[in-house]
């Protein structure tokens, strides 16, 4: 029997993972319905995937079954998990928000809405990007262990941070330069954090002010502190965030090495606008300092309106000595972001700091290929259940969060997936992603059996 004429006259088959076929049982496939289903494959996708071309199909719609093999691999295509470039081409048909059934189903289409240059710097690791997909890796070497017969009907997701409530563990995490990716930016990502409640992190380098931010939110947001090469200024910029109502600063230690980013020197290649019309620099410099350079200020609300004052500048990078001036400089909490080592994390104890980000920077610090979800535990160790621990690295499904609070985490940080989401659609879309992944964390949740944040621990996980 030849079955890519089977298949098409009416018996379904499916290859198994072994490679051979699998019959999966018999569809009353007549010459009406053959037709319709071929047409219908002349305007997928799919057709690009099975590699067919046009004379193939119209041959096929002639009635004319030969060649069996090209229908085999009609068959073949439609019965394997879809090649990932026909996923990317289908998930950029959303039109609409609610039609994302993930948080990747933003990317393509922010993509196609952001120009090329700022895409890069939304989408760069360092080097090779090769901790970008570390950070991903991490979560799979983890497997949930759902409990049974747990009533999970109430469930309670809240968490409550220096005194204050949040309904979910999901943290905006600062990211830079949000007018790049739409015309409203931070603005638009606060008001969607005021509609759902969700604490907020503003970048030093972001395109809205302080001020504006937290009226936008309608309640307080951190302040992501990058520290500036004169200390006045550095105070100054904490002293603003103080008297602006924020209730904490989030020192960024990863950067201070600098950090190598490629593929945002890549695409800011293919960018034909003028980048000196916004960045009096022009088009980014090999290497990126931890500082900013005060050449692209202009948009940097945060960055302006300062007096030099001190007669001698910082000299070097940042010590822990810095940490201490600091904490004495404002009565917010002081967090640092970057801690990836138990190391660290008791150095930070000791120096009085109120809380750590585990973080690599989403993979655009150092390139060192280690998952922060893989950092959590000693981080954890470190800390020793005297700060709060949160966490941030490639967080893209609830089942990421739950596997980190598991580890310990006191709660984690989302940067790309809510850009994907402002990219593609503004504040509604910074919403659903907000929505999807506090929906998923909740599932996971229900399916393990815990009821509260504190209900989750290192019982509901094992190595994958
Ligand atoms: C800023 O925080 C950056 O990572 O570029």
């Amino acid at each position: 029997m030849e079955r890519g004429k089977e298949c098409l006259a009416g018996n379904v088959w499916r290859w198994t993972t072994s490679g051979d076929w699998c019959f999966l049982g018999y569809m009353p496939f007549d010459e009406p319905s053959r037709r319709q289903f071929l047409a219908f494959l002349a305007s997928s996708p799919l057709l690009a995937a099975a590699g067919l071309d046009d004379t193939l199909l119209t041959r096929l719609l002639r009635g004319d079954r030969q060649p069996d093999d090209a229908a085999l691999r009609i068959a073949h295509a439609l019965a394997q998990p879809p090649a990932k470039p026909v996923l990317a081409a289908a998930a950029s048909d959303i039109r609409t928000p609610a039609e994302a059934l993930d948080v990747f189903d933003f990317e393509p289409v922010a993509r196609q809405n952001i120009p090329v240059a700022h895409w890069g710097y939304l989408a760069t690791g360092s080097d090779d990007d090769a901790t970008i997909q570390a950070n991903r890796q991490g979560f799979d070497r983890w497997a949930l262990k759902p409990r049974r017969l747990i009533d999970v009907s109430r469930l309670d997701t809240s968490l409550s941070l220096f005194g204050t409530r949040y309904p979910t563990p999901i943290v905006i995490n600062p990211v830079g330069s949000q007018k790049a990716f739409h015309p409203l930016g931070e603005v638009a990502v606060a008001r969607a954090a005021k509609a759902k409640d969700h604490l907020m992190v503003l970048s030093t380098v972001a395109t809205t002010s302080i001020e504006d931010a937290i009226a936008a939110r309608g309640g307080p947001v951190w302040f992501q502190l990058y520290h500036q090469s004169d200390w006045a200024i550095t105070k100054q910029m904490v002293q603003r965030a103080e008297r602006a109502g924020a209730p904490a600063i989030v020192f960024t230690v990863d950067l201070l090495g600098g950090s190598n980013r490629e593929t945002m020197i890549r695409e800011a290649r293919k960018d034909t606008r003028t980048c000196t019309k916004c960045h009096l620099g022009g088009a980014p410099l090999p290497g990126i300092s931890g500082r900013v350079d005060d050449r692209d200020n202009r948009r940097k609300p945060n960055l302006v309106g300062y007096q030099k004052a001190t007669p001698i500048p910082e000299v070097g990078t940042p010590t822990w000595e810095f940490v201490d001036r600091l904490k004495q400089s404002t009565s917010m909490k002081v967090l640092l972001k970057g801690i990836v080592t138990a190391e660290d994390a008791q150095l930070a104890v000791q120096h009085g700091v109120d809380g750590l980000f585990v973080s690599n920077h989403g993979g655009r610090a150092e390139n060192s290929r280690r998952a922060t979800v893989t950092s959590l535990p000693e981080v954890v160790l470190g800390a020793a259940g005297r700060i709060p621990v949160i966490c941030d690295g490639g967080f893209r499904r609830g089942t990421d969060v739950f596997k980190a609070m598991a580890l310990g985490a006191t709660a984690i940080g989302i940067g790309r997936p809510y850009i994907w989401g402002l990219g593609a659609f503004g504040q509604e879309g910074v919403e659903a992603v907000l929505g999807i992944l506090r929906r998923e964390f909740e599932v996971a949740m229900k399916q393990s059996g815990t009821t509260s944040l504190a209900a989750i621990t290192n019982r509901h996980i094992t190595p994958a």
